[in-house]
């Protein structure tokens, strides 16, 4: 088999092969960026370090200026606080289940803000609903306990109509919340949080020729999603990494506005198989095997990806394979992708391939691991006595709707009862997009999908058409056009009196072009 190096000799040797029609693979190997940037990763104080609060937080919101490696330094918009004689921006918050969380916001930015614990099961006071926002110069205090299972988590910006800017220019990072059965899965293998357990966050993102962070929206960008033309990830563009030969978790979160990232493992040109060991709410119940998956803005992907089976100096890839973002649906679908796929990239459009980070082996004794069979358990929701719920999502007058509606923040569309189940059959148009959905306060889980494009429905991993990104809890789900996608919620809770929250596409600037209702929880 030729190996890729060679391979690309050649096809640099022999520029006329890189134009025979169809071999798409040439074209991508030849203008393949080179990895030059060591990934990020988070240190004992500043940007994106971890840190367990066991005292009171203030976050002040502010801009800052990050170095980007590769870059310089750009404006950056970020959470900085202070804490046993450390001072961090964006911190990576490590908590355990049953901890309790004390924060005060403090907006120093020229405009409104509030912070929203995406994930968390939480009081709608304490959620971060945008009608919470905070003027500049006000505060906000944030006080509950985390009571979610194990998992990755995040915290962002949830400003009124300026959440996909304020997330663009750096306000989100993680929020890690452990529990047994993360900590006995992080035992068996000998990971460690920041070495070989690592929280990745891939974003797109613009710079201008200073190298500074720019979010400009055109009028189609802000109807369809403003795509950066490179991604990050860790805030390193061309990212590249040492690991030991050894097993290694990867928290994969998909912070960027808009794009949706189909990703794969490449090793020479070759697919490379992973374990899938959890989703946005934590671990699944044991691992399975995969070799893409889709991550969409807002959702979490945990991998394992065993580094022992390659030798000192190989080189692995995390890629994102392409698609076509407005396939399915019928007719109109695909028509519709490609003009408007590419007016809003400016040249590069949701579903182009993507080359996201290297991995390169390190030389040494390769470590092998057994990975348990069982890593949590997870209890079905009982949806016998559960009520259903039809959701539309479509588009009109150049708005992307949900049941014919646009945010109305004094309108509450849907009302249910605390302590009930509900099943949401959620229905994306034909002639429509890919809309990740996401629901603040409860996870939920995905029952069926169906009715999506070809490449969605090859990836089912059972005969309710789940892919492998549906499994475990959930708060975020992708709808494909033309998908109907039925979700389980358990609105149990146990705060006083009624509860309000949102649910939105997390498509940023889809939310903040009002793809978005308010859900009322009654007591
Ligand atoms: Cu991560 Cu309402 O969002
Ligand atoms: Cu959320
Ligand atoms: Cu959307």
């Amino acid at each position: 088999m030729m190996k890729r190096r060679q391979f690309l000799g050649l096809a640099a040797a022999l520029p006329v092969i890189t134009t025979f029609g169809g071999w798409s693979l040439f074209n991508h190997a030849v203008s393949a960026p080179r990895f030059d940037n060591t990934l990020f990763l988070p240190g004992a104080d500043g940007p994106f370090a971890v840190l367990e609060p066991n005292e009171p937080l203030t976050l002040v919101a502010e801009q800052g200026w990050l170095s980007v490696p590769g870059r310089g330094e750009t404006p950056f918009l970020w959470y900085r606080t202070k804490m046993n004689g450390h001072e961090y921006q964006n911190p990576i918050l490590l908590l355990r289940t049953g901890d309790e969380l004390d924060v005060t916001l403090d907006n120093q930015l020229d405009e409104g803000t509030i912070i929203h614990w995406h994930g968390l099961h939480v009081p709608g006071r304490e959620d971060g609903h945008p009608i919470q926002t905070v003027n500049p110069g006000s505060q906000y205090e944030y006080r509950f306990r985390v009571t979610n299972r194990g998992g990755t988590y995040w915290y962002h910006t949830h400003a009124h109509h300026r959440t996909a800017r304020q997330a663009h220019q750096g306000l989100a990072s993680f929020l890690l919340v452990s529990d047994d059965d993360n900590e006995a899965l992080n035992d068996a293998l000998g990971l460690e949080l920041g070495n070989t357990d690592l929280p990745l966050v891939l974003q797109d993102k613009r710079f201008d020729r200073l190298g500074h962070l720019v979010y400009q929206p055109n009028p189609m960008q802000r109807m369809m999603g403003y795509l950066g033309d490179e991604v990050l990830v860790n805030m390193t563009p061309s990212a590249t990494h040492e690991v030991q030969r050894r097993l290694h978790r990867l928290r994969l979160l998909n912070g960027s506005t808009a794009r949706i990232y189909r990703l794969a493992l490449r090793a020479d040109g070759e697919a490379v198989p992973f374990q899938v060991i959890g989703t946005d709410a934590g671990l699944l119940e044991s691992p399975r095997e995969a070799h893409e998956a889709f991550l969409s803005p807002g959702e979490r992907l945990e991998l394992l990806v065993d580094f022992a089976a390659f030798a000192g100096g190989d080189r692995v890839e995390l890629h994102s394979l392409e698609f076509e973002p407005m396939a399915g649906g019928g007719m109109m679908g695909g028509g519709m992708g490609g003009g408007m796929g590419r007016m809003m990239g400016g040249g590069m459009h949701d579903g182009d391939p993507l080359a996201l980070l290297e991995f390169v082996v390190r030389e040494g004794e390769a470590v092998t691991a057994e990975v348990p069979e069982r890593l949590s358990r997870i209890e079905p929701i009982d949806v016998t006595n559960a009520a259903e719920r039809d959701i539309r999502l479509d588009m009109a007058r150049m708005q992307w709707r949900i049941n014919g509606e646009v945010y109305d923040p004094d309108r509450v569309p849907i009302e249910v009862d605390a302590n009930t189940q509900e099943v949401w059959v959620i229905r994306n148009a034909d002639r429509s997009m890919p809309h990740p959905m996401h629901i603040h306060g409860f996870s939920f889980q995905v029952l069926s999908r169906s009715g999506g494009p070809d490449f969605v429905r090859e990836q089912a991993v059972n005969e309710e058409g789940l892919t492998v990104a549906d499994l475990g809890w959930k708060d975020t789900v992708l709808l494909w056009p033309g998908e109907t996608v039925r979700i389980a919620i358990d609105f149990t809770h146990n705060y006083e009196g009624d509860q309000l929250y949102v649910f939105h596409c997390h498509n940023l600037e889809h939310e903040d072009n009002d793809m978005m209702v308010n859900v009322r929880v009654r007591a």
